[in-house]
């Protein structure tokens, strides 16, 4: 087994062509307690690009990103900031559900580094590819994948960061921390923020 992607990205890629290669990969174990392959969707000249950390219970059923419960959250949150869904390039940093049984259901568990780093060079082809002007981080694994180890949201969400990426870099909090907030009233004040931090995005678009 390849402990990275590296090897499978196919000489000039199109968005069809990786997804294809994608769908074979088994550079790190995640492949095998998942459906499939959850690559990247939206238009090759997306302006804007938000990763996030993996696919979720459903998005594995399914096959495409942000489509559950965290999906809804991002699609309302980029419609209060003014930004258009079909502006947005939308992935994630690791490609295969990874997960843990509690009961009958199966429990999102965080990818390691390791996983996050095999996983990579899928993320930097859709880069590549689509070459966004803006690049937007949700959470914390997507900032550390692509922005360094040492990268803190809760530091440094919300303002444009220094980085080679793309022209406008920032990160911002997962929208599955809103989800994951124990009252109405945090909920609300998380998902404030988090407009806020995404109309940061909108002013460049
Ligand atoms: N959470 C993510 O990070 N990505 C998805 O696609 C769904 C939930
Ligand atoms: Fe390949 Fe990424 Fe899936 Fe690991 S998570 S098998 S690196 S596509």
């Amino acid at each position: 087994m390849p402990d990275s992607a590296a090897d499978l990205v196919p000489p000039r890629p199109t968005l069809p062509k990786l997804r294809d290669a994608a769908a074979d990969c088994r550079a790190c174990p995640l492949w095998e307690q998942a459906t499939q392959t959850v690559f990247g969707a939206g238009r090759r000249s997306s302006p804007a690009m938000f990763v996030g950390e993996q696919p979720g219970d459903r998005e594995d059923l399914e096959g495409a990103p942000f489509v559950g419960p965290a999906g809804r959250i991002l699609d309302e949150a980029l419609q209060l900031a003014g930004i258009d869904r079909r502006a947005a390039y939308v992935t994630n940093a690791v490609k295969h559900f990874k997960w843990e049984p509690r009961g009958k259901r199966r429990i999102h568990a965080k990818p390691s580094w390791s996983e996050l780093s095999a996983c990579r060079p899928w993320l930097e082809a859709e880069l590549d590819v689509v070459r966004p002007r803006v690049l937007v981080c949700l959470g914390a694994s997507a900032a550390q994948a692509l922005l360094g180890r040492d990268f803190r949201v809760t530091r440094q969400r919300g303002e444009w960061l220094e980085s080679d990426l793309a022209e406008h870099v920032t990160a911002t909090i997962h929208p599955s921390a809103i989800l994951r907030q124990r009252d109405d009233e945090s909920r609300q004040r998380e998902m404030e923020a988090f407009v806020r931090d995404l109309k940061l995005v909108a002013s460049v678009l």
